[in-house]
């Protein structure tokens, strides 16, 4: 087995707790891994003065994947933008060609109580969100403040933003959606808002294209606002789901609450070459830093998608899985997901308890 190497990147707040249980784990497994770290984030600015410094750059390019935890705090907020710890994420994103966000919506049998809707609608959920990560309105360009000429209210500050598409874009994710849809169930749902947006008028027909080479693949297509609704409504229709930067970003995260604990759920951000960063979907949560009480499973989830969709130990990410459902099954919660006769453990707790499930499971 040749060996691989992984840029560990644990950030602020909760990351390096978070950081350090994902890393135990991927240790017991005994796979040829080198693992490297570095400084991101707000703790980055603060030894070197940017977020993303270039030897922190350097090495998640040299890796053959990159581990993330999670960047900021609310004491960065006053630097200007390009300081914010945020920024690293975005600049890795970039620097590494990450434009397929991939974020699962699993909820555990253990846990189906804990999400904030009926159990019945969420039992046995596992959907896959999957976002176009690098264009949109969030980078469109021109962007800006500006006296405006026409509107509502000629010669008033306006705001404006520019929300852009191009077709090869929207082939390429397409074509990693109709891939994974595939590799599961092979129903995908397209979202986009094309009953008002250019934009989404493109989304629409090019996907319906490359459909063409997924006969397989059932397609259908909804509109961001229906697919809002059918989300909290009937979620287990779905199954995998493509859309665009800022439609994906707000249906993920209201796919994970359906979970009931954002802090179960893993992400992955891939290139064209299956290359990627792993990262937990929640942030920072500087609220319970440095208490060790946060819960690693999202990033222990993370590191076995990485083994998965980068470095080629599928078996592995499956052990890491089996561990995880094992520990629920003990009954064993951290304080996010904890309810009446279930024990309570801690962050450090939680790690050593899979660890112990795949040593013993060998
Ligand atoms: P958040 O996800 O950090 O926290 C939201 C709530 O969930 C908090 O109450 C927190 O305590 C809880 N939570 C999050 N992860 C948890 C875990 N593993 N175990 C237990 N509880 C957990 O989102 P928030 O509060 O909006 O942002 C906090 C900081 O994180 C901000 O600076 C934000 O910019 C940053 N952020 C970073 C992201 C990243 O690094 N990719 C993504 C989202 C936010
Ligand atoms: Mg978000």
């Amino acid at each position: 087995m040749t060996l691989k190497k992984i840029a560990v990147l644990p950030g602020d707040g909760i990351g390096p707790e978070i950081m350090a249980e994902a890393v135990k784990v991927l240790q017991a497994l005994d796979l040829p891994l080198q693992l490297d770290w570095a400084d991101v984030g707000g703790k980055a600015y603060e030894t070197s003065g940017h977020p993303l410094p270039p030897a922190t750059l350097k090495l998640a390019q040299e890796a053959d994947a990159v581990l993330f935890g999670a960047v900021g705090d609310w004491k960065y907020d006053k630097l200007e933008r390009a300081l914010r710890p945020e920024q690293a994420i975005l600049g890795l994103r970039k620097a590494l060609g990450l434009f397929a966000n991939f974020r699962p919506a699993i909820c555990y049998e253990q846990l189906t109580h804990a999400s904030s809707l009926k159990p019945e609608l969420v039992a046995g959920l596992d959907i896959l969100i999957i976002r176009e990560l690098t264009g949109d309105i969030y980078f469109g360009q021109p962007r800006g403040r500006r006296t405006a000429v026409d509107g509502h209210f000629p010669g008033a500050e306006e705001g404006f933003d520019t929300m852009r598409y191009s077709r090869p874009e929207i082939e390429r994710i397409a074509h990693v959606a109709f891939q994974a849809a595939q590799k599961r169930n092979k129903r995908l749902t397209s979202v986009d808002k094309a009953n008002v947006l250019e934009t989404s008028q493109l989304w629409k027909d090019v996907v319906s294209e490359v459909q063409k080479s997924y006969p397989d693949v059932q397609l259908d297509h909804m509109y961001v606002d229906n697919a809002a609704m059918q989300l909290v409504k009937a979620p287990k229709k779905f199954d995998v789901v493509v859309t665009g930067n800022m439609f994906g970003d707000i249906l993920s995260d209201e796919a994970a609450m359906l979970t009931g604990s954002i802090g179960m759920l893993p992400s992955a951000s891939l290139d064209a070459n299956n290359k990627g960063l792993y990262e937990p979907s929640h942030g920072s949560a500087p609220d319970i830093a440095g208490q060790g009480i946060a819960n690693p499973l999202a990033t222990i989830l993370s590191a076995a998608m990485m083994l998965k969709f980068s470095l080629n130990h599928a078996d592995a990410a499956a052990r890491i899985e089996t561990a995880v459902q094992s520990v629920l099954a003990q009954g064993l919660r951290t304080a996010d997901i904890w309810s009446e006769g279930t024990t309570k453990v801690s962050t450090r707790e939680m790690g050593d308890a899979v660890v112990k499930a795949i040593t013993t499971a060998k």
